[in-house]
């Protein structure tokens, strides 16, 4: 390896610098900072939290124009005609864009987060498409509010086909040698642990032919600087899909998705920064980060029975990023 030149981050804050590196080898560039061979050139704290307090200006005015602003999606299959779908994290990003995608193909659907304002906000938009939907209030390491979301489910409509997992939680950027246990804690509640007791609220609940769907991320192969015992957490659901897919069959079928690089809040620190939005557009075959409504698709085909002979397996959903452990 030489290095070739050195760069400054896009954005006016006082981050390390890095330098660009050509593999005399291969010739491929990488990024280096402070010796740390990086994917991503924003691990360093004060970045991270310069970024994260632009992106959260952005959000609340975002937010305040509400969860109806996104136009319908244009659906032309009802494969879900008569299946009840539970969602959990679903008033917004990834988890909205599922919900609405399940409800469109003829699902009802039972939406969910932390805060109620956010589940009316998001109940009352999927409600003005035409969706049958109902809403809880429930943060996934709540016992009794998980509980809550599978009795509201099963109240409701009397059985359920499709459970989306879908929260997670990555609240620090901390390297793993460095991460206080009360966030290595919460990291495995949140992103892990909460899957596994929903699904044993829902278990008993679940019809034949029906199908889980575990959320998580391109991250799970790659964890990378800013993303690293969070990335570790996604990486142990692609266990737990295996193991819960050969625990829950014939049944019940289990699958996960990965996805990719998506531009929405959870993401912002990331996306919401130009040099390292590029370098995830470069990092991915189709030259593009992903959309909510390409997860949605996803997730579509894996609850409805196109895909009724695929279990215990991960759909990368990253426009061809590189995904292997
Ligand atoms: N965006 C990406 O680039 C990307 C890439 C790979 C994987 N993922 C995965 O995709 C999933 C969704 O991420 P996203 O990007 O769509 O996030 P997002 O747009 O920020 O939406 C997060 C949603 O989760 C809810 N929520 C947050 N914490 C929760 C908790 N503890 N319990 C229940 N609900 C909670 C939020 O509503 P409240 O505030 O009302 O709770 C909101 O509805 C996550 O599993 C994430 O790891 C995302």
């Amino acid at each position: 390896m030489k290095i070739v030149g050195d760069i400054q981050f896009a954005t006016p804050c006082p981050g390390p610098r890095s330098s660009v590196q050509i593999s005399e080898r291969t010739g491929r560039r990488s990024k280096r900072i402070c010796g740390t061979p990086l994917y991503l050139p924003c691990f360093h704290r004060r970045v991270f939290s310069h970024i994260n307090a632009r992106f959260h200006r952005e959000q609340t005015a975002v937010r305040s124009k509400g969860n109806t602003a996104r136009p319908a999606m244009d659906v032309k299959c009802r494969r879900l005609e008569g299946k009840v779908a539970v969602v959990t994290a679903s008033t917004q990003g990834i988890g909205l864009a599922i919900a609405e995608r399940l409800g469109l193909e003829g699902a009802a659907v039972v939406i969910s987060s932390r805060k109620q304002k956010n589940v009316d906000e998001a109940v009352e938009g999927l409600r003005a498409k035409g969706i049958t939907v109902v809403g809880a209030v429930c943060h996934v390491s709540n016992a009794e509010q998980r509980k809550h979301l599978i009795d509201t489910a099963v109240k409701n409509f009397g059985h359920i086909d499709i459970v989306v997992s879908n929260a997670a939680a990555n609240p620090s950027v901390d390297s793993i040698l460095e991460m206080k246990e009360s966030v290595l804690d919460k990291l495995w509640d949140i992103n892990v642990k909460a899957s596994i007791l929903l699904l044993q609220d829902a278990a008993p609940h679940l019809r034949k032919g029906s199908s889980v769907i575990l959320i998580s991320s391109i991250a799970g192969y790659n964890p990378d600087a800013a993303l690293t015992m969070y990335g570790v957490t996604k990486t142990a659901l692609f266990g737990l899909t295996k193991a819960l897919a050969t625990e829950m069959g014939p049944n019940t079928r289990v699958n996960c998705i990965a996805p990719g690089f998506v531009p929405t809040r959870f993401a912002g620190f990331l996306t919401t920064n130009e040099t390292i939005r590029n370098e995830l557009i470069e990092r991915s075959i189709l030259k593009r980060l992903g959309s909510v409504e390409d997860m949605a698709s996803a997730a579509a085909f894996l609850a409805s029975d196109d895909s009724s002979f695929i279990t215990a397996e991960t759909i990368v959903v990253a426009g061809g990023t590189q995904s292997r452990l």
